[in-house]
């Protein structure tokens, strides 16, 4: 009976057993574990157009390339997630339409423009560098499946940070044009890369649940806080400043003491109102519906194959 099988399944989290497909669970984790792996797939998707917009503007063939393999990473990081929400019953096609209608969201980092080059290498540095932070702990999280997309996600993830952070010192080592593109870019993306860990924990209505099935690990400050504690040694050792006045080594608290976060700017790009939120949808939209074509024809020579042969 039910309680019984709550019995076991709360037992299985606290001993740091992974729930499987199959499994019995309750609603509400199915449910938040659809709602967190749908909008974290929905970000890798969506995060591809900020760096896509330099694909053909690349300043050499060896950046191209390695611009290339990363957009095309995020694009495989999508589609391991969809597959991990899948396990969970649900269907891809669907999820896509929640993305396209904004019933669904994906992270606020993507809604900002990546108006230089020097964005790309930022972007590698502080937002992939967030997303490890983010993304290391749920190699842990309770539901199997997701955990083990993290566990290849991460790996590709370390190759994205490194290359970012790469063409940020070859940079720093150029034209005093290219260091003020590196301090530009940083200014503009450091405070956007710190609400991608979510809202204070004392205003995440989801965390404390999230924490107590383990589907979270560690929470938003946490998360936030070792994120800053790890960046800033990446700073000094580039040469830029990260644009935060209060931002000092406290050693009581063994921890850098940081500045807070706009949290009106994070809730009107959460909430649709971002610099980019409109065109990042239009262009999903319109390469949603410019594949029409191509998943009708798999589904179609998918029928066919089904049918006896020589009929
Ligand atoms: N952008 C958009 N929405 C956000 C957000 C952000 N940065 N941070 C929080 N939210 C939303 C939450 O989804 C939630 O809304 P909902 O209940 O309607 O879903 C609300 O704000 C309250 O936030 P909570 O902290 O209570 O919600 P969560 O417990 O879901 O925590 C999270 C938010 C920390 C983003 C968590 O969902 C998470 O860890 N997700 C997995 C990682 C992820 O999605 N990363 C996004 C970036 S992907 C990426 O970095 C790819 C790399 O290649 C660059």
């Amino acid at each position: 009976a039910e309680p019984d099988l709550q019995r076991h399944f709360d037992g299985r989290v606290a001993a740091d057993q992974r729930i499987e497909p199959r499994d019995w669970m309750p609603d509400g984790y199915r449910a938040t574990l659809v709602r967190q792996i749908a909008q974290h797939a929905h970000s890798e998707i969506i995060g591809m157009q900020p760096e896509g917009d330099w694909l053909t503007r690349a300043p050499s063939l060896r950046r191209k390339a390695i611009l290339l393999a990363k957009v095309q990473d995020e694009a495989g990081h999508g589609l391991y997630l969809y597959a991990a929400a899948e396990t969970l019953g649900v269907d891809r096609a669907d999820l896509t339409e929640r993305l396209i209608s904004g019933r669904q969201k994906y992270s606020s980092i993507f809604n900002y423009p990546t108006l230089t080059f020097a964005d790309v290498g930022v972007i590698g540095w502080l937002v992939d560098g967030a997303a490890i932070c983010n993304q290391v702990p749920l190699c842990r999280s309770s539901y199997g499946p997701y955990a083990r997309a993290m566990v290849r996600i991460c790996k590709e993830e370390s190759f994205h940070q490194r290359q970012g952070y790469e063409l940020l010192l070859r940079m720093m080592a150029g034209t005093p044009e290219q260091r003020a593109m590196v301090q530009d870019a940083t200014d503009r993306w450091w405070w956007p890369s710190l609400m991608m860990f979510g809202p204070p924990d004392a205003e995440s209505p989801n965390t404390q649940r999230s924490m107590a099935w383990r589907i979270k690990r560690d929470t938003n400050d946490t998360l936030r806080q070792r994120f800053v504690d790890m960046t800033v040694p990446q700073a000094e050792k580039l040469g830029v400043t990260l644009p935060d006045e209060q931002l000092r080594w406290n050693p009581e608290r063994g921890h850098h003491d940081f500045g807070e976060p706009d949290w009106e700017e994070f809730r009107r790009v959460v909430s649709g109102h971002g610099p980019c939120n409109a065109e990042r949808l239009r262009r999903r939209r319109a390469a949603h519906e410019k594949g029409a074509w191509v998943r009708e024809a798999a589904a179609a020579y998918a029928a066919r194959g089904a049918r006896r042969p020589g009929e």
